[in-house]
């Protein structure tokens, strides 16, 4: 049985970067004789369907009628998670009857969402959301300072337009609410209609190639939610 030479169907699409799996297919398929289509022959008529009614096997996105009516496959593997064009009773019933195996790609993606998922947990229970949006870091002249976005006059984040605190000519910080400017170097204020306070600076620290902020629990809350 092992040694057996199964015919492949494939229209995989391995344009532009994909280009070396194409390579690294033939190479894996070894002795077993693979047909290779575009994405777009999809077995419904030319000779992509006339190679699909002889093979054992069909990797890609074939057509669902033209797979129901191939007598000769045994094992249909769609690339894709999604199988709408299979998910029909009296197709599955014929492939079924005829011991064709249909299967499709939807556990490649399982761990990758499971990790996705974990992870936007763990950062909306530690607040992580909140806290990005409750700090921010200025590069200026070459040194990085934190400070808390939260502007004096009344409290609102600094950046209206999100990541932006910068005036036009990039010498000073901007609150585009109501238009205070700030000195990015102390965070004092030095025009606008809170002259004289100050953005509450952040310890900053820099750890290997990462930049660490250490924001305090208080810092975290007060700023109001930015519409999205
Ligand atoms: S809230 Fe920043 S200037 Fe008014």
């Amino acid at each position: 049985m092992n040694n057996r030479v199964f015919t492949i169907w494939c229209n995989h699409d391995f344009a532009g970067a994909l280009a070396p799996e194409r390579e690294l297919l033939i190479q894996d398929a070894g002795n077993h004789q693979l047909q290779l289509f575009d994405p777009k022959d999809d077995g419904k008529d030319g000779e992509s369907r006339q190679a699909l009614a002889s093979v054992d096997i069909a990797f890609g996105y074939p057509d669902a009628q033209s797979v129901r009516e191939c007598e000769n496959l045994r094992w249909v593997h769609l690339h894709f998670a999604g199988y709408t064009a299979f998910d029909n009773a009296d197709l599955k019933q014929t492939l079924t009857k005829r011991g064709t195996v249909l299967t499709n790609s939807s556990a490649v993606y399982d761990e990758p969402c499971a990790q996705h998922l974990l992870a936007m947990i763990m950062a909306l229970a530690r607040g992580l959301r909140d806290g990005l949006q409750a700090a921010f870091v200025v590069n200026h002249d070459g040194r990085y300072r934190a400070y808390v976005n939260n502007c004096p006059h009344v409290g609102t984040p600094l950046d209206l337009w999100p990541n932006e605190f910068f005036s036009e000519d990039g010498r000073t910080l901007i609150c585009s609410t109501h238009g205070a400017v700030y000195e990015p170097t102390s965070g004092l204020c030095t025009a606008g209609p809170c002259v004289g306070d100050r953005l509450t600076a952040l310890p900053l620290a820099v750890e290997g190639e990462t930049l660490v902020v250490r924001l305090p629990a208080a810092a975290v809350s007060p700023a109001p939610a930015r519409d999205e």
